[in-house]
């Protein structure tokens, strides 16, 4: 018999009841290091009492209008996101893949009203996710995301990931865009190299492409900057966010400049709940904590103390462990064992990470992680590798 919850995940049978810092409490009283964050969402931690503050305190008053009408927490967030941004302008979502289905929209759009309609091809990259929308799945192109939920929608261009050649070789006139994460995610935490990035503005500056980038996952300080493409010092032209800015809360946006977002006017494209006062008075209080330099700059001496006992690791196990890799509190752990084996195991000992593809553990901790946790992440971890290595 189907399970009343629709069995589209595979389940650890653990369910958490509380949650505090960097820590979550399992209903059967065992307290889990928490490595996940619920995939890069818990910026701030569980329980943050500054969004636990921003949240109650809006519940007090309003929790949801219409986009018809105006939403000043909603002005005040757009607003904290284009100061601290390459952005103009901004449209909120309640989630990744719906900032995906606005991307792809806009970049069309762009074309189309600068007379080059028949410019609707997206080129995309091998490892990538951008959601399970039919646009999401289609741009990602992977087999195991689109076998069966067929006809896959037209206009995606899928490439090997690195590879600038195939890039230039891709481009016709009927490309719009390159859409790409700076640091692939679910992919196996693969981080573009600054150079390609680079590369990749150059190539749509002289081909007239828009530049998409999908910061979900390593957005919002996860690297060590507010945004990761900011390490190879160029700017996109469109920016798909989520995950860390509603630190929990469902909250997405795209943010834009004035040229790409400009066939985007009124009644063109909307959402019911996108910005809604209760996510944005949260979404503030994260920007406000998550864009302070001193923040980021914490944020990137924690990501060297993590990954200097990460390398331990890999030393102390190299029949567990091949190496470590990503940026920021974005880490990952590329496994010799199944990286499934590995995260079991962090179970059993009570730290939560998360696999990802190419056999690859993720660790995205909460960007609020103290000393203290570090060390007890490297020995919760130490100790998973020591059940692996000899069951
Ligand atoms: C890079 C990236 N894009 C898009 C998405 C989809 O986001 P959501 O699950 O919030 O729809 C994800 C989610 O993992 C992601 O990592």
């Amino acid at each position: 018999m189907i399970p009343s919850v629709l069995p589209t995940y595979n389940r650890a049978p653990l369910a958490f009841v509380k949650g505090e810092g960097a820590w979550l409490t399992e209903a059967d009283g065992r307290r889990f290091l928490d490595l996940g964050s619920g995939i890069a969402v818990n910026a701030l931690g569980h329980a943050h009492p500054a969004l636990v503050k921003a949240l109650t305190d809006q519940a007090q008053n309003l929790w949801h209008v219409s986009n018809l009408y105006v939403i000043p927490q909603q002005q005040a967030l757009a607003d904290k996101l284009v100061d601290a941004s390459f952005a103009d302008t901004v449209f909120f979502t309640n989630s990744g893949t719906e900032s995906c289905e606005l991307a792809v929209k806009m970049a069309r759009k762009y074309f189309y009203e600068a007379g080059q309609p028949e410019r609707v091809e997206i080129l995309t990259f091998d490892g990538s996710f951008h959601g399970r929308s039919s646009a999401g799945i289609a741009a990602a192109g992977s087999e195991k995301m689109i076998k069966g939920f067929g006809p896959v929608l037209p206009g995606f261009v899928h490439l090997p990931f690195g590879d600038l050649d195939a890039v230039r070789a891709a481009i016709t006139d009927r490309t719009a865009a390159i859409l790409i994460e700076p640091v692939q995610g679910e992919g196996g935490i693969r981080p573009v190299p600054d150079a390609d990035l680079k590369a990749l503005r150059q190539i749509c500056d002289e081909n007239d492409l828009l530049l998409i980038l999908d910061e979900v996952q390593c957005g919002m300080g996860r690297t060590g900057r507010l945004f990761a493409h900011e390490w190879a010092g160029i700017t996109p032209d469109i920016m798909m966010v989520a995950k860390g800015i509603g630190g929990g809360f469902p909250l997405g946006a795209v943010l834009a400049t004035e040229r790409a977002a400009s066939g985007m006017t009124a009644g063109t494209h909307g959402s019911t709940y996108g910005g809604n006062p209760l996510g944005c008075a949260v979404g503030s209080t994260v920007m406000d904590h998550v864009a302070d330099p001193a923040f980021l700059a914490e944020v990137n001496r924690k990501s060297a103390l993590l990954r200097q006992k990460l390398e331990g690791l890999v030393a102390d196990h190299p029949d567990v462990f091949e190496e470590v890799r990503g940026a920021g509190l974005m880490l990952g752990l590329k496994c010799r064992v199944p990286n499934v084996d590995v995260v079991r195991a962090g179970y059993d000992n009570l730290v939560i990470t998360v696999p990802a593809a190419d056999n690859v553990i993720r660790l995205l901790p909460p960007l609020t992680l103290t000393d203290e946790d570090i060390t007890e992440a490297f020995t919760r971890l130490d100790r998973a590798a020591t059940a692996v290595a000899a069951p």
